[in-house]
């Protein structure tokens, strides 16, 4: 089975991203790191425990990483998500945080990929803000990864947390311009606009949460918030690519599942611009050849649609 080990700022489409691991066959979920994004740390943890209790995976382990970004302040996206990540719909029976593991996500990450060497496919749904820091601790942890599957970044400077901006590499860029630069392993980017481009229709969401299961009803409850907040006016205009609903995590996670998903794809090197006046955190794609750099990353640009909607379907059932 392939070995898979998750970074998540568990808001809604991460718990989407979870659910479509866990219901895959081919996969063994190590464990979950959490770290600052969507929401504060504590509640991406509190958020990931209900996503595993709701699968009744409450075994797999989760671990606590960092509460803010390597500069700078935290962002959040609680505009979309709702303030705790999750849509703002509590469940008064969810898992306590005592559930989370003592030991801390980034030591955790090194730990997992170096007892599985050659094996381990990272997904990072988040900032980068863990994967930098273990790197760091850890430089021979790219080598040992099968794989580095990241929704993030863009690439038509199209932003949807500033003009040319994603939110997972505004919220640290230093942490994304980390990863892109060390962890020189096969490198898989879901960035903002593909997802986008790549959009479910909002009839295939009507089905998919009236499926009769505990976890249709489960995500229905955590999704409505961001299904408002994808309807109203501002979101229409960032989004990319008319209208539908953007699993955006998901489509990170599918590919790390099933290696014929993508049906075409780009390689260039890439890197992240931090300075500027509208630019910091925009994703660099080096088509001409002017950073010199050997690692390149294979950008997604189209998906099988088809298999996609089976693996989001089985997500739920
Ligand atoms: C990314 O930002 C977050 O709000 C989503 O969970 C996704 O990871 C999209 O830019």
């Amino acid at each position: 089975r392939r070995k898979l080990l998750v970074d998540v700022d568990c808001g809604v489409d991460d718990a989407q991203a979870i659910m479509l691991a866990l219901a895959a066959p081919s996969v063994e979920l190590l464990g979950i790191t959490c770290v600052h994004g969507n929401t504060t740390v504590e509640n991406v943890c509190r958020n990931t425990l209900r996503v595993l209790q709701a699968c009744s995976k409450l075994e797999i382990p989760v671990f606590k990483g960092a509460s803010k970004p390597i500069l700078g302040v935290c962002i959040n996206a609680g505009h979309f998500h709702g303030e705790d990540g999750l849509g703002d719909a509590p469940d008064p029976n969810a898992p306590g945080l005592d559930l989370v593991q003592k030991e801390g996500a980034v030591s955790a990450m090194i730990r997992i990929v170096n007892e599985n060497p050659g094996e381990v496919s990272l997904v990072a749904t988040a900032p980068l803000t863990n994967l930098a820091l273990a790197v760091k601790m850890d430089p021979s942890l790219p080598s040992k990864l099968r794989g580095l599957y990241i929704m993030g970044g863009n690439t038509e400077s199209r932003g949807n947390t500033t003009v040319c901006g994603e939110f997972n590499f505004t919220a640290d860029p230093e942490a994304a311009y980390i990863v892109l630069n060390d962890y020189q392993c096969p490198t898989y980017l879901a960035c903002w606009e593909f997802t986008c481009y790549s959009k479910l229709s909002w009839e295939f969401c009507d089905a998919w949460l009236a499926q009769d299961t505990d976890k249709a009803r489960f995500m229905a409850r955590i999704f409505r918030h961001s299904i408002e907040a994808s309807h109203g006016e501002r979101l229409q205009k960032e989004f990319v690519g008319g209208t539908g609903f953007v699993s955006c995590d998901s489509y990170a996670m599918a590919a790390a599942v099933d290696d014929s998903l993508v049906v075409e794809s780009d390689r260039y090197p890439v890197s992240v611009e931090l300075t500027g006046t509208h630019t910091r955190g925009m994703m660099i794609v080096d088509t001409v050849g002017f950073l010199k750099k050997a690692h390149t990353a294979t950008i997604m640009k189209k998906v099988d649609m088809e298999k996609f909607k089976r693996m989001m379907t089985a997500a739920l059932q």
